[in-house]
C-alpha cells in the first residue's frame, strides 16, 4: 500500500515539475505557448503552420492577443515582435543587436567557429564590418560609380545574349534552353548578379565560358538557403541529431553547400595571397590582405584580420549575390505576370524614358518613378527575409513593457510589419501606386517599408541590391514579355518554398521579343 502511494505521490509530483516546466518562462516575459523537454515550442510553432514558421509565430499574436510573443526554440528563449513600433524599436536598439551562435550558423565555418559578419557580435563585427564597406566604396560599392555601371551593362548585355541566341556552354543548358526564349529562374540571373559583385571585389570577371563555377556556387547558396529556416533548423536545437538523421535533418545538404562555398573562397583568397605584392594594391581584396600582413608583422594576436575571417566575410559579402537578388527579381516578375496592368505601365515609362535602343542606367532610375514603386512593392509584399536575420539581446532589456533577458533571440517580423493592416490598409494587394503621390512621382514618405532591416545591422549591400534590382528588372522588361507556353500555368505564389530567406520554386519561363 505504502510503495502504491509513493508512486502514485511521485508520479503527480513528476507531473507537477513537467507542468511547471512546460508553463514556467523568465520573470515578465511576454506570453506565449508553453514548451516541453528538448523541442521548446518548436512543435507548437509547427503546428501553427508548418510550412512558415513566421506565419506561425504570428499566429501566435493572435491567439494570446499581444503584438509581442515569448516562446523558447529549443533551450534558447524567444521574443518576437509583431508591430511597427516594436520592431523599429529592436532594429534601432544597440542592445539588441546581437546575433545568437547556433548552430546553423557555426556549421559554416570548418572549425566551427562563428566568422564573417551576417552571425558575427561584438568588436569584430564592427570593425570588420566597418573595414569592408568603407574599402568596397572605392571600387564602386554602394554608391554611384560609373565603371561599376559599365561592368553590370556588360552582364546585362551577357544576359540578352544568352536568352536571344540560346547556350553555347555546357552549363548554360541547364538554364536557357536551346534556341533561347525559354529560361529557368531564378537560376538565369545569379550568375550575372554574382559577376557584378565579383567585380567589385577582384576587378575581373568570370567570362561566360568560365561561369560554370558561378552557376555552381549559386547552386550550392540556393541550397543553403532552401534548406535551413528562420530559427536555425531542428539542427540549432539539439545538434546531435546530425549523427541520427544527416539525411532528414538536412545537414548533408547544407554541409555540402558549406563546404563548396567555403572551398571556392579559401582557394581564391590564396591564389591572391600567392600573387599579393606590398605596395601594389590592385583590389579590395589586397587591401584585406595589406591589413592582414600587417596585424601579422606587428605580432598583433588580438587582430581582426585573418584568412579565416577572410573567407568568411567574403562568403558573407558575395551570399546574397548569389542568391538573393535573383529570388527577388523571380517574385517581382511573377507577380508581373500576374499583373499585367502593372507590366503595361512599367514598360510604357521604360519606352518613354530608355526607349529601345540602349539599356537602362541609373540616371533613368530617378525619372522612372512607376517603376521604381513596383520594385518596392515587390520588396515589401514578398518579404525576402520573413523573420529578419535573428537578432539577440546583448543585455537584460525592455521591450514593449515586457522584460527581455540578455542572451534572448529577438525577432522584428518584417513579415508581420509589412503584411500590417495598421501601417498599410490593405497590405494584401499588389499595389505600386500605394508610394506615388498625386502627381504620380515616387514619395519617399510613404515607403516605410524595411525589407533591408534599419539601423546598425542594416543590410550592408542595400543601396547596390537596390541599383541591381532596378538595372535588372529594367532590362528584362524592356526587350521581353512574358509569355505562357503550352502547358505552362500562371505562378501561384502559395507555392513559394520555406528557407532562410523564401524564394520561388526554379521554374521554366517562356520570353518574347518586344516588337
Ligand atoms: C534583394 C536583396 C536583399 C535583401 C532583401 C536583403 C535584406 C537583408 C536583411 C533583412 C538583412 C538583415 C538585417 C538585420 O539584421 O536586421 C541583411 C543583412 C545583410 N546583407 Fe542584405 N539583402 C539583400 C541583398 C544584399 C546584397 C546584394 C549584399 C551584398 C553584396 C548584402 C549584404 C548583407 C550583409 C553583409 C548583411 C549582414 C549585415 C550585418 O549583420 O551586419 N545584402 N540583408
Ligand atoms: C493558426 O493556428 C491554427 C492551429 O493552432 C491553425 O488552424 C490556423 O490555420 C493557423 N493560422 C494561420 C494563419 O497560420
Ligand atoms: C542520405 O542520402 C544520400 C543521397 O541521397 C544516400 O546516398 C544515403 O544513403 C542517405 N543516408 C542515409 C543515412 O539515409
Ligand atoms: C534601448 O533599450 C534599453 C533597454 O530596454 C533602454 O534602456 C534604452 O533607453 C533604449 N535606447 C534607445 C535609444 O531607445
Amino acid at each position: 500500500m505504502l510503495t502504491e502511494i509513493l508512486l502514485l505521490l511521485s508520479a503527480l509530483f513528476f507531473l507537477y515539475l513537467s507542468y511547471r516546466y512546460a508553463v514556467s518562462r523568465p520573470e515578465g516575459f511576454p506570453p506565449g505557448p508553453p514548451r516541453i523537454p528538448l523541442f521548446g515550442s518548436y512543435l507548437f510553432m509547427m503546428m501553427s503552420n508548418f510550412k512558415y514558421l513566421h506565419k506561425g509565430v504570428l499566429n501566435f499574436s493572435k491567439w494570446y492577443k499581444s503584438d509581442i510573443v515569448g516562446f523558447h526554440v529549443g533551450p534558447f528563449p524567444v521574443v518576437a515582435v509583431h508591430n511597427a513600433e516594436g520592431v523599429k524599436q529592436v532594429l534601432n536598439n544597440k542592445s539588441f543587436d546581437g546575433r545568437p551562435q547556433v548552430y546553423l550558423a557555426k556549421m559554416r565555418e570548418p572549425d566551427r567557429n562563428i566568422l564573417g559578419i551576417f552571425f558575427q557580435e561584438g568588436t569584430i563585427w564592427k570593425e570588420q564590418r566597418r573595414f569592408i564597406l568603407r574599402y568596397l566604396r572605392d571600387f564602386g560599392f554602394g554608391r554611384r560609380f560609373e565603371q561599376l555601371e559599365l561592368v553590370i551593362q556588360e552582364e546585362l548585355t551577357d544576359m540578352l545574349d544568352l536568352i536571344r541566341n540560346g547556350p553555347l556552354y555546357e552549363h548554360e543548358k541547364e538554364i536557357v534552353k536551346p534556341g533561347g526564349y525559354r529560361v529557368l529562374l531564378p537560376s538565369l540571373l545569379h550568375p550575372f548578379s554574382t559577376n557584378s559583385v565579383f567585380h567589385i571585389v577582384y576587378n575581373e570577371r568570370h567570362s561566360r565560358a568560365e561561369q560554370g563555377v558561378l552557376l555552381k556556387l549559386t547552386q550550392m547558396a540556393m541550397q543553403f538557403q532552401r534548406h535551413a529556416d528562420d530559427y536555425g533548423k531542428l539542427l540549432s536545437i539539439m545538434p546531435w541529431i546530425r549523427n541520427v538523421f544527416p539525411n532528414w535533418s538536412s545537414y548533408n545538404k547544407l554541409m555540402e553547400a558549406n563546404m563548396f562555398i567555403h572551398t571556392f573562397f579559401a582557394n581564391f583568397i590564396d591564389r591572391h595571397i600567392e600573387t599579393y605584392q606590398e605596395g601594389f594594391e590592385r583590389n579590395f581584396l589586397d587591401l584585406y590582405i595589406k591589413e592582414m600582413k600587417q596585424a601579422e608583422a606587428e605580432g598583433k594576436t588580438d587582430s581582426t584580420f585573418s584568412r579565416s575571417q577572410f573567407i568568411m566575410s567574403l562568403v558573407d559579402f558575395s551570399f546574397p549575390a548569389l542568391s538573393a537578388v535573383g529570388v527577388q527579381i523571380t517574385f517581382l516578375i511573377q507577380y508581373l505576370m500576374l499583373y499585367p496592368e502593372v507590366m503595361k505601365r512599367v514598360q510604357k515609362e521604360i519606352d518613354e524614358v530608355i526607349g529601345s535602343g540602349r539599356l537602362p542606367t541609373l540616371e533613368d532610375r530617378k525619372e522612372m518613378h512607376y517603376t521604381e514603386a513596383t520594385i518596392r512593392e515587390g520588396l515589401r509584399i514578398e518579404t525576402l527575409v520573413p523573420s529578419d536575420v535573428p537578432h539577440k539581446a546583448l543585455e537584460d532589456t525592455e521591450l514593449m513593457g515586457y522584460k527581455v533577458p540578455e542572451n534572448t533571440i529577438v525577432i522584428p517580423s518584417l513579415y508581420a510589419y509589412h503584411m500590417d493592416e495598421r501601417t498599410w490598409g490593405d497590405p494584401k494587394n499588389f499595389r505600386p501606386e500605394r508610394f506615388l503621390d498625386d502627381e504620380g512621382k515616387l514619395c519617399l514618405k510613404k515607403d516605410v517599408s524595411l525589407p533591408f532591416g534599419a539601423g546598425k545591422r542594416l543590410c550592408a549591400g542595400e543601396t547596390f541590391a537596390r541599383n541591381m534590382l532596378f538595372l535588372m528588372t529594367t532590362t528584362l522588361c524592356q526587350n521581353f514579355n512574358f509569355v505562357l507556353a503550352p502547358g505552362d500555368k500562371l505562378p501561384d505564389l502559395s507555392k513559394n518554398l520555406n528557407g532562410l530567406i523564401i524564394s520561388p520554386p526554379d521554374f521554366w519561363v517562356q520570353l518574347e521579343d518586344r516588337k
